[in-house]
């Protein structure tokens, strides 16, 4: 969060994705977005809020569970591993849902041939992966 909303390069690289315009569906049609924010004061939700509003602009899902990490600079070590159980545990609540949702969108194929093939690429990581991550 910065100055109670996103910083302007994240807001940049936001405006970046009007290049999947093209595709059929467009933008993040069909895709689901889980959304978290990182705030060194003590709440994030303005974050969170501000980019729940572009993902609905392109069109995504975002699933209801949100998590505004206050604090950030102790929440996480140098290496971005999170200091504290019950974080991790709604950091991992935070994937299945997202993991959820897009099972319900996986029953149809909604892209394009080029888009279909560049997600294949994309490979999920194994529950002994996640674990780790
Ligand atoms: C320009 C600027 C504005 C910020 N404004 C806020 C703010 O309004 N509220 C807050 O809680 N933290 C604020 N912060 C702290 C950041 O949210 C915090 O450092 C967060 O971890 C940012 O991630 P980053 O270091 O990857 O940029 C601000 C930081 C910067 C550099």
């Amino acid at each position: 969060m910065y100055n109670g909303t996103i910083s302007g390069s994240f807001k940049n690289a936001l405006d970046w994705l009007k290049l999947l315009g093209d595709r059929n569906p467009p933008y993040l049609t069909d895709k689901v977005v889980g959304l978290i924010s990182t705030a060194g004061g003590m709440q994030g939700l303005q974050a969170v809020n501000t980019m729940e509003f572009v993902v609905r602009a392109l069109r995504g899902s975002a699933v209801p569970l949100v998590m505004p990490i206050a604090q950030a600079w102790k929440a996480f070590d140098k290496q971005g591993v999170a200091q504290d159980a019950q974080l991790t545990e709604q950091l991992h609540a935070l994937g299945r849902e997202v993991a959820r949702g897009s099972c319900q969108f996986a029953l149809q194929r909604p892209t394009k041939a080029d888009a279909a093939k560049a997600e294949t690429k994309i490979t999920p990581l194994s529950d002994e992966e996640a674990k780790i991550a």
